[in-house]
């Protein structure tokens, strides 16, 4: 299959402008909309299936990576010097704690945390800045919440590229925000929120010799569209009833629509998943876009409120391609409380997992979807429990503060106790 076979494909109905795949765009130049990266050949999937497989025992760096090992499905010519740091291979967790909790007798959770820099961007960053290498790029920037901060700034400084950050400043965690500043990256902290950050970045990429990484870039959408392969191939190519995923700028949610759909149409699976996106109720704008049919235009929340700061986001940018995500598969886009994020986060820990409060949603969402006893779900988990180290002992010790003053319950608190001497550890435990 010749790399020559992919395009950027423009996915506005009225437009669908095609371009170079080496054309350096974010966006359709000629009216804004969103960029796919389309396949124009049919692939022979006959070998993959053991072909990929066969890969997991190689020790060529490609194969090492739980991303390039499915490389038949990305625009990269075969001979590519790939900037890999072994991310994907996440674990796919059986729960029993968090299937009780949400009345179902089983549900899985991919830790999408156990990548390099803990979370799931790094499927799609080493996509997109071993593109930034091949079109010779200086720079590469991004605007984040932190996590896509941390993943951008380690794979620049893999590739040796100059890396800058920008980040709104007092809402970021300590632990996303040490990661980028220990990688290198200079870190540039605004007034306002994600959103703010989003359309000063748009900004500074017009300069041609600055690569865009956010996941408005099609190549990010490549590389996290990889996650769906890995899963389908961790269930013996039989894919779960429901996957259930966070969404804020909902770069995640677009990949997974994307992945299933392309193994769907290449015969590797035989149905596509429900995608089922949840959102935090006070940074809700997709889920308020589907709860209401006769909204005609995506309305952006101009104030998000979430203790969930990884998705504290008002105006996600890849919402058209979520919404074909969520249509296509017969999904749905709910939200959760604050509440329920911080005690389904506390199960999750129960079950020794753990993540980060925006992946928490996905459980706290599926102990309110209606799901049927037989049916299999997936939640993805997004983020690792220790970028949010300041959440975690807020909620157990009883002091965890929600948006508008809302003090939140401590459920399923876990306090450390003072000791004067270990002789009473036994006593504590009986
Ligand atoms: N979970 C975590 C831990 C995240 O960091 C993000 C996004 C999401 C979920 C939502 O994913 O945006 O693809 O819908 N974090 C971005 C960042 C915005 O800058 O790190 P999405």
């Amino acid at each position: 299959m010749s790399y020559r076979a992919y395009i950027q494909h423009c996915i506005a109905p009225d437009c669908g402008a095609e371009f170079d795949l080496d054309a350096r765009l974010f966006v359709c130049s000629r009216c804004g909309g969103l960029l796919d990266i389309e396949r124009r050949e049919k692939i022979d999937s006959a070998p993959l299936r053991d072909l990929w497989l066969q890969r997991r025992a190689s020790l060529d760096p490609r194969d090492r990576s739980g991303v390039w090992r499915f490389r038949e499905f990305l625009p990269f010519p075969e001979d590519t010097e790939v900037v890999s740091l072994c991310e994907g291979n996440t674990p796919l967790y059986d729960a029993p704690r968090s299937a009780d909790y949400c009345r179902l007798p089983q549900l899985k959770l991919k830790h999408q945390g156990c990548n390099p820099t803990g979370s799931f961007k790094d499927t799609g960053m080493t996509v997109g800045v071993t593109q930034a290498r091949k079109l010779g790029a200086r720079l590469v920037v991004c605007a984040s919440t932190g996590n896509t901060a941390a993943s951008l700034a380690a794979y620049a400084a893999r590739a040796d590229l100059l890396c800058a950050i920008i980040v709104p400043s007092g809402h970021v965690s300590h632990a996303k925000l040490a990661q980028a500043l220990d990688y290198g990256a200079k870190v540039f902290e605004v007034d306002g929120n994600f959103d703010t950050c989003m359309d000063q970045i748009r900004e500074l990429a017009e300069d041609e010799s600055v690569y865009l990484v956010n996941s408005i870039n099609p190549f990010r959408i490549e590389g996290q569209k990889t996650v769906a392969f890995e899963l389908a191939e961790q269930l013996d190519w039989r894919v779960p009833d429901h996957l259930v995923v966070p969404g804020g700028n909902l770069g995640n949610s677009s990949a997974f629509g994307k992945g299933f759909r392309e193994l769907f149409e290449s015969g590797l699976i035989e149905r596509q998943p429900r995608i089922t996106v949840v959102q935090a109720e006070g940074a809700a704008p997709f889920a308020r876009f589907f709860s209401d049919y006769q909204q005609e235009r995506f309305i952006k929340e101009e104030h998000p409120e979430t203790l969930a700061s990884a998705i504290k986001i008002g105006a996600p940018v890849s919402w058209p391609k979520a919404a074909r995500a969520v249509q296509e598969t017969g999904g749905s886009v709910i939200t959760v409380t604050e509440q329920e994020i911080a005690d389904a986060k506390a199960i999750i820990g129960r079950d020794g997992i753990g993540c980060e409060p925006a992946s928490a949603t996905t459980v706290a969402g599926i102990r309110k979807l209606k799901i049927n006893e037989n049916e299999s779900v997936v939640a993805i988990l997004t983020g690792h429990v220790l970028k949010d180290t300041d959440y975690v002992i807020k909620y157990h010790n009883g002091s965890l503060v929600a948006p508008y003053d809302q003090r939140l319950s401590s459920t399923f608190a876990n306090i450390p106790i003072r000791i004067q001497s270990v002789k009473s550890v036994a006593d504590l435990l009986r």
